[in-house]
């Protein structure tokens, strides 16, 4: 039996900068050789859990997993006992026995941190209310294959600052090497323990953390323009409340005037035009978001390969032609 400790992947930060290289350079790969890997062989099981409704998610997650020559288990909402009927760490020590790797979409960071504690396969975030670390290794993907790099560049995200998308952008961008900028009103800006993660990580790496309340000191010059949705999943009786809120961050084209002439855009969908981001924004020559959406397949796929190696549960992925398992 293996002796490697259990890797999990429950924040941006559980990725070292090399470790996120090393999954992006995997991704690259595994997206230019599509069915070539299958570190799933048998076929295992990954228990993929939603307790909010998902469209990329799901079927990302459905079909890397199928793509990694496994078998994916879809559980929505309500179908099974876990967190309600039965404890998280006693469902985490049965799943262990009997799927690969765990990936849950929840609220509470801690729930996914009480079932890495007491499971003995991979965990994976797939969205909590704090962090959303899956989308985000899917937004640098999408980053570095549109500018070839990803230290040294600017990226700013605009709108609600204290939300789970604000706080993987921070962390996985200086993760990265990147100089992270984040802007929204005052009383929704990110957690200070999450600024000073994001800084501690950054004096490792170069990258820097700028939290403004002013959208054109966020956005001046930058390569990389980022957004979400002004309501998030359980805040939609606050709507007209928070358009008011935001209405000052929309990505519009006046925004993207102060960003550097060859700024790209990323929004991690469901988009809702006319608020966070303009049609002509989402829809114009700058928007890369479809290869966002396309990028979730990927780097999960990676993720899952990297973790599972990494781990000592299968055996470490090729990025040579015609090596792959
Ligand atoms: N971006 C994202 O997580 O999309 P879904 O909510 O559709 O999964």
């Amino acid at each position: 039996m293996s002796t490697a400790t259990i890797r999990h992947f429950l924040v941006d930060t559980d990725l070292t900068q090399a470790e996120q290289t090393e999954v992006l350079d995997l991704a690259a790969a595994m997206k230019a050789d599509r069915y070539g890997y299958h570190p799933y062989a048998g076929p295992q099981t990954v228990a993929v859990f939603f307790d909010k409704t998902s469209t990329r998610t799901r079927v990302s997650f459905a079909a890397g997993v199928a793509e990694l020559g496994g078998q994916p288990l879809i559980i929505n909402p309500g179908e099974s006992q876990l967190g309600h009927k039965e404890s998280i760490a006693d469902s985490a020590r049965v799943l262990g026995r009997m799927v690969s790797t765990i990936v849950w979409r929840t609220y509470a960071q801690a729930g996914l941190e009480e079932m890495a504690t007491h499971s003995r396969v991979p965990v994976i975030n797939s969205l909590s209310d704090e962090y959303h670390p899956c989308q985000l290794l899917a937004d640098l993907l999408t980053v570095r294959e549109h500018k070839g790099k990803l230290a040294g560049l600017s990226m700013a995200y605009l709108g609600d600052a204290a939300n789970n998308m604000a706080n993987s952008y921070l962390l996985a961008g200086v993760t990265a090497g990147m100089h992270v900028r984040i802007a929204g009103p005052a009383g929704h800006l990110p957690d200070e323990a999450v600024v000073a993660a994001a800084r501690d990580r950054g004096a490792e790496t170069g990258g820097t953390v700028t939290i403004t309340s002013d959208p054109s000191e966020a956005l001046s010059g930058v390569d990389v323009v980022a957004t979400d949705t002004w309501v998030s999943m359980g805040q939609e009786d606050e709507k007209a409340e928070r358009v008011k809120l935001f209405g000052r961050y929309r990505v519009d084209e006046a925004a993207m005037a102060l960003a550097a002439p060859e700024a790209i855009v990323l929004h991690c969908l469901p988009a809702y035009r006319e608020y966070e981001i303009a049609a002509e924004v989402i829809d114009g020559d700058q928007s890369v978001v479809w290869d966002e959406a396309e990028n979730r397949l990927h780097a999960q796929k990676a993720l899952m390969a990297w973790l599972m190696a990494s781990s000592g549960l299968a055996a470490a992925p090729s990025l040579e032609e015609g090596a792959r398992r």
